[in-house]
């Protein structure tokens, strides 16, 4: 079975999914390997019943006269525009939660959360959830307000010689929704032809992806689901306890559990797994939601197990035969799953259509119901454990993932561990003892260099060059699996960094969670560039989406170059058939924004260019080299 398989950093992993006889994204990896090279460089238009038109040298524009850049153009935009849609989703929700929450005075697990961010919103009232409505309705209105009026958060969030970048170059985003709408209207058959304009589009609707997708969507649930705390958590399918009713968790939207999470903690629920002979029920993480879970897990611990693995686990994970039901809420909860649900005999719950499964059972969140579906998901739970635990075959390699990592770092927590100040990690960059830092962000894929592994070599690389890594996604499900957040990675770093790790008993790579979490890291890097009074790009700070898989990863990475920094991508996106797309994204936006994306699939030399461009910030600050 291995012979025919997509490899993967995580050799355990690997070996597991080669035992098993499940068809999985590691086999069909192998039957994709053909790409369509149109497809490849962006260049296949389907926009007209006149096409599919296909850009070659002999044919060098569609029928409507549409040439290669604006094709790309038009696709990429799209992708975009898709991206910022999924997570102005995932925001849209989670503030219309907070809303809820404040109306029917219901938990608010962090006051002090909810206090900072009505602070940083400029919303001055008394009443705790009188707070919750109106800092929820200031989300939901930027979200909702037409293009061409602008969102008033960006200013109240956004880095201020940011928004000063931004307001020049006329990028300011209107409502993020009318943003996807008019960023698909524009890319529509016969309408925009100038791939400079959409490119500009791309850049608004990174920043309203960035900002209220991702940095508020944290802020919101840290209020709802509790503030991040730092601490040592097993992670890999050794989390998996076989005596438990498991309940796996996929998708992006936490705090969509809130309710339920509290539900499982009751000792009469407790009583009623016993009464079917478990010892309780369990949340078994997986993509980001589990991420978002592992980083909270602090107030969790009774019922969550632990962090299995990322998007491309999830079939593994499942596999294991210990898991019981499946509820998800969102992406990254891939069709691979629905066959091996199947056979094994596992329930399949959606908590939102726009996830519909196939053959998952759609259960609506009614606000106002959530005793009664706490319920349900309960008794259905209970049933798959009763039924298939007698003909299921459960064989979990417990050998997998470590026993510690630590999980748990949050932009605040992390100021707080230094000293409530950023001062000791400057200082530990200014006098060179650390280099500079690389997020290292966005998902798993299957194809560059196989799963996990540009991702997990090019993190190796950067720390053995006193380069910290900090990373958000399931690039960190990757991570955490082989051990680069546990004790003994500090040996894999260079012998400062090393040093530093050992001082400070913290892992070279420091785990935030979900990519949502980006939206922290973004708020590291400007505290870190205010403290020094400077822009972000002059920081020593690199981005890498090695392994990006989806369209959510593009908006991200616009909401990087929007903010000025180095992007790098193992894989290029789907725009190589335009030389003037590919110019301004590699070379033009350095004069825009100060942002560039970087393509290279070697972990090595990428490590080397990173490296040059932090080591050239150093210089102009005027810091050691
Ligand atoms: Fe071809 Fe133009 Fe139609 Fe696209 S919009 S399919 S390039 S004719
Ligand atoms: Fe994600």
């Amino acid at each position: 079975n291995s012979c025919r398989m997509c490899k993967s950093a995580d050799e355990r992993l690997e070996s597991f999914v080669a035992s098993k006889e499940f068809d999985t994204a590691f086999h069909r990896t192998e039957t994709q390997k053909q790409k369509c090279g149109f497809g490849l460089q962006g260049v296949c238009c389907r926009l007209c019943s006149n096409g599919p038109c296909r850009i070659t040298p002999k044919s060098p524009k569609g029928i409507c006269g549409a040439d290669a850049d604006t094709i790309v153009g038009r696709n990429f935009l799209r992708a975009v525009a898709s991206g910022s849609a999924c997570y102005i989703h995932v925001v849209e929700n989670t503030a219309l939660n907070l809303k809820h929450v404040g109306e029917t005075k219901g938990i608010i697990k962090s006051e002090k959360a909810l206090n900072h961010l009505a602070e940083k919103l400029g919303i001055e009232v008394d009443d705790k959830y009188e707070k919750c409505v109106k800092v929820a309705d200031a989300v939901l209105n930027d979200l909702y307000k037409p293009r061409f009026n602008k969102m008033e958060l960006v200013e109240k969030i956004g880095y201020g010689p940011r928004v000063e970048k931004w307001k020049e170059l006329g990028i300011m985003p209107g409502g993020a929704k009318s943003e996807v709408f008019d960023g698909v209207v524009k890319s529509s058959t016969n309408l925009n032809s100038d791939p400079v304009d959409m490119l500009m589009s791309c850049l608004s609707l990174g920043i309203s992806t960035g900002l209220y997708g991702l940095t508020l969507t944290n802020l919101i649930n840290d209020i709802m689901l509790g503030d991040p705390v730092i601490r040592m958590a097993p992670v890999g399918f050794r989390v998996i306890d076989e005596d438990y009713i498991n309940i796996m968790i996929t998708g992006h939207q936490h705090s969509t559990f809130t309710s339920f999470q509290e539900k499982l903690k009751q000792p009469e629920v407790v009583e009623l797994a016993k009464s079917v002979g478990a010892k309780g029920f369990r949340l078994v993480g997986c993509t980001c939601v589990g991420q978002d879970l592992q980083l909270r897990g602090e107030h969790y611990q009774e019922i969550f197990a632990g962090h299995a693995g990322n998007n491309f686990t999830s079939e593994a994970v499942l596999s294991t035969g210990a898991i019981d039901m499946i509820v998800s809420e969102f992406n990254c909860t891939i069709p691979g799953l629905e066959p091996i649900a199947d056979e094994l005999k596992v329930k399949m719950i959606c908590l939102d259509d726009v996830a519909k499964k196939k053959n998952a059972e759609y259960v609506y969140l009614d606000r106002n119901k959530y005793d009664e579906i706490d319920t349900k998901l309960i008794n259905e739970a209970l049933e798959p454990y009763k039924n298939r635990r007698s003909e299921v075959k459960i064989d979990i390699p417990k050998d997998h993932g470590f026993e510690q990592s630590l999980t748990g770092v949050s932009e605040k927590n992390l100021k707080e561990f230094l000293g409530d100040s950023w001062k000791p990690l400057v200082d530990l960059i200014a006098d060179g003892t650390i280099k500079g830092v690389a997020a290292i962000v966005g998902c798993s894929n299957m194809t560059a260099g196989g799963h996990d592994i540009n991702t997990v070599e090019l993190t190796k690389e950067l720390i053995k060059r006193d380069i910290i890594v900090l990373s958000a996604g399931c690039s960190t499900g990757g991570l955490e699996n082989v051990g680069l957040m546990s004790p003994g990675a500090e040996e894999l770093a260079g012998e400062n960094l090393k040093a530093v790790c050992k001082k400070l008993g913290i892992p070279p790579v420091l785990n935030f969670g979900p990519c949502l979490a980006i939206g922290r890291l973004e708020i590291v890097a400007t505290e870190l560039a205010a403290y020094l009074g400077i822009d972000l790009p002059q920081l020593p700070l690199v981005l890498s989406a090695p392994q990006w898989l989806e369209e959510q990863a593009l908006a991200d990475g616009a909401f990087g170059l929007a903010l000025g920094l180095p992007l790098h991508l193992a894989l290029p996106p789907f725009i190589t058939g335009s030389k003037l797309v590919t110019e301004v994204l590699t070379e033009g936006l350095k004069d825009i924004t100060g942002g560039h994306v970087i393509v290279n699939p070697d972990p090595k030399s990428t490590a080397d260019q990173l490296e040059e461009i932090i080591i050239d910030r150093r210089v102009k600050l005027g810091l050691k080299d």
